[in-house]
């Protein structure tokens, strides 16, 4: 079933740099000459985003591709500097300054890559801060608080100060703070990348695990796709300020719209992105080992199907649609099928 759009961005750019609103209503879709030659930068051009309620939403492009800024105009803390942005279909451009401190403070949550806590509060503090500045009364914002706490994994360090925690439990503390407000969507900006890769990949986990019981609507930036294919239902990839593809992470490897995301993409391991959906083959007679879904990772179901002596089936909602062997399996593993350096793009 399609889901509900929450946000919607039409040709939206960011220009900085003196008279940068007159330049681009004369000049609509400058190049990067004419950007350079106004002594302009584009650090935003012509995106186009729809996020839909209940998704990942990934961002990722490398420093400088214009990630932050992106989303900083889905809520305008950066004010955009042409286009158009529905914000579960109301005109955010059009919204005045008491409607976008009122939408940021009950539908927006954001987490930043350097945690930004009150080094002079305590954990509980921190995490009722927002609360706080929304005049909710103190028992109610603490024992709130205490709840997203404990959501977090941080019970019993309510007091605590933020030095006196590891970079990883700061991280907790700032995404307890983004949703004691309860938001409706959840914007992360590199909320990783100060951390440590083993602690990254734990904090990764615990943000899939948050998801699968708060099924927030996420923007997340980053700028490493190993975690994008690992969070994303989607991913826009930016470079030099443009959207270049949007797609889910079996398409960009299946077919990146460019050789910039072919290049990006072409370290990925297949068997991690590519589903089964896309390397199984008609259905036979059987008979099978077992019954597989669809949409699994090949990678994650490969030691069972490499042990069977049959074919499994593959699902679809319950009928099936086809059926995967160990052939199959070892092809993705090995690079045989799934596009990228060593392999053949399958038709
Ligand atoms: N206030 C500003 N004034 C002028 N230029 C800016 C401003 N903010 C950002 N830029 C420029 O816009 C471009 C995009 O910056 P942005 O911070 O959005 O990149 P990013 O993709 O988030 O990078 P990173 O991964 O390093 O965080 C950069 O070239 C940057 O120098
Ligand atoms: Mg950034």
């Amino acid at each position: 079933m399609p889901r509900a759009r929450k946000l919607l961005c039409r040709d939206v750019w960011k220009v900085y740099g003196p008279d940068a609103s007159d330049f681009l209503r004369q000049t609509p879709d400058p190049s990067d000459d004419a950007l350079r030659d106004a002594g302009l930068i584009g650090a935003v051009r012509a995106a186009n985003v729809e996020i839909r309620e209940g998704e990942i939403f990934v961002i990722m492009g490398l420093s400088g591709s214009g990630k932050s800024t992106l989303v900083r105009c889905l809520s305008r803390l950066v004010e955009p500097t042409g286009g158009e942005i529905e914000f579960d279909g109301e005109d955010l451009l059009a919204m005045t300054g008491a409607q976008l401190t009122e939408l940021r403070r009950r539908k927006i949550g954001m987490v930043f890559q350097n945690f930004a806590l009150l080094p002079h509060l305590t954990v509980l503090q921190n995490v009722a801060f927002p609360l706080d500045v929304q005049g909710v009364p103190r028992t109610t914002r603490e024992a709130r608080a205490h709840e997203m706490i404990e959501t977090v994994g941080l019970k019993g360090r309510e007091d605590y100060f933020p030095r006196q925690l590891s970079g990883g439990q700061q991280q907790r503390v700032g995404i307890a703070r983004s949703l004691v407000g309860e938001p409706e969507i959840w914007f992360l900006d590199e909320p990783f990348s100060a951390l440590d890769p083993l602690i990254r990949r734990e904090m990764q986990d615990e943000f899939l695990r948050l998801q699968s019981l708060l099924h927030k609507t996420i923007v997340f930036i980053t700028h490493d796709f190993d975690e994008a294919i690992r969070l994303a239902d989607r991913i826009a990839v930016m470079k030099d300020g443009r959207i270049v593809q949007t797609a889910t992470p079996e398409e960009l490897v299946l077919n990146p719209a460019t050789d910039y995301v072919a290049e990006f993409t072409k370290h990925i391991p297949r068997g991690k992105v590519l589903s089964l959906g896309a390397v199984m083959a008609p259905l036979g007679d059987g008979p099978f080992a077992g019954d597989l879904e669809v949409g699994s990772r090949v990678a994650d179901v490969a030691d069972v199907v490499e042990a069977a002596q049959r074919p499994y089936r593959v699902m679809s909602e319950g009928a099936p649609v086809g059926q995967v062997d160990a052939g199959a399996v070892i092809d993705v593993l090995i690079g045989r099928i799934g596009g990228g350096a060593e392999g053949r793009a399958t038709a």
